[in-house]
C-alpha cells in the first residue's frame, strides 16, 4: 500500500506550472500515453472560454476545425465533445454498418468497440490469452 497517488506511483511528475510550456523539439511533440503537453498557452485558451458567452458552439469551435483542417492538410473537421463522439462519427461517415466487421486492439478503450456497436455491428474484441507455463 502507499499513500502516493496512481500518477506519482506510476513515476509521473506532479506537472509544475513553471513546466508547462512547449519545447520545440520533435520528441517533445510526441504524446507520451498519460503525460499530456499541457501548455500556458492551452489553459489561458480554455480560461478565455470558459470566461465567455459561449461555451458550447461559440467562436472557437469552427476557428479550431479550420486550423486542424490547415495543419493536417484536410478537407474538412468536425470538432467533437469527446473520444467516442468522435469514433462514432467517423464510423458513420465511413458508411460502416451491419455486415462490416471492425477489428481494435484488445487494449483499448470500450468505446472503440462500442462505437462499433452504435453503428449496427456485432462486436467482439480479440483476446489474447498468455499460454500456461
Ligand atoms: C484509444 C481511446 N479510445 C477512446 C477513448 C475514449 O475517449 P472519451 O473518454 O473522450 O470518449 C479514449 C480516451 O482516452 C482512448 O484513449
Amino acid at each position: 500500500m502507499t499513500d502516493e497517488s496512481p500518477s506519482k506511483a506510476r513515476g509521473a511528475k506532479k506537472p509544475d506550472p513553471a513546466d508547462l510550456e512547449i519545447l520545440d523539439s520533435p520528441s517533445s511533440r510526441f504524446l507520451p500515453y498519460s503525460r499530456q503537453d499541457v501548455t500556458k498557452n492551452d489553459i489561458e485558451a480554455v480560461s478565455a472560454v470558459l470566461r465567455s458567452d459561449w461555451l458550447t458552439q461559440g467562436p472557437d469551435i469552427p476557428a479550431f476545425e479550420k486550423n486542424l483542417c490547415e495543419a493536417v492538410g484536410a478537407g474538412y473537421a468536425v470538432a467533437c465533445s469527446s473520444g467516442t463522439a468522435a469514433l462514432h462519427l467517423a464510423m458513420m461517415a465511413l458508411g460502416i454498418g451491419p455486415g462490416d466487421e471492425v477489428v481494435t486492439s484488445p487494449i483499448t478503450f470500450l468505446s472503440s468497440a462500442n462505437c462499433a456497436r452504435f453503428v449496427g455491428l456485432k462486436c467482439g474484441l480479440p483476446i489474447s490469452i498468455p499460454k500456461p507455463v
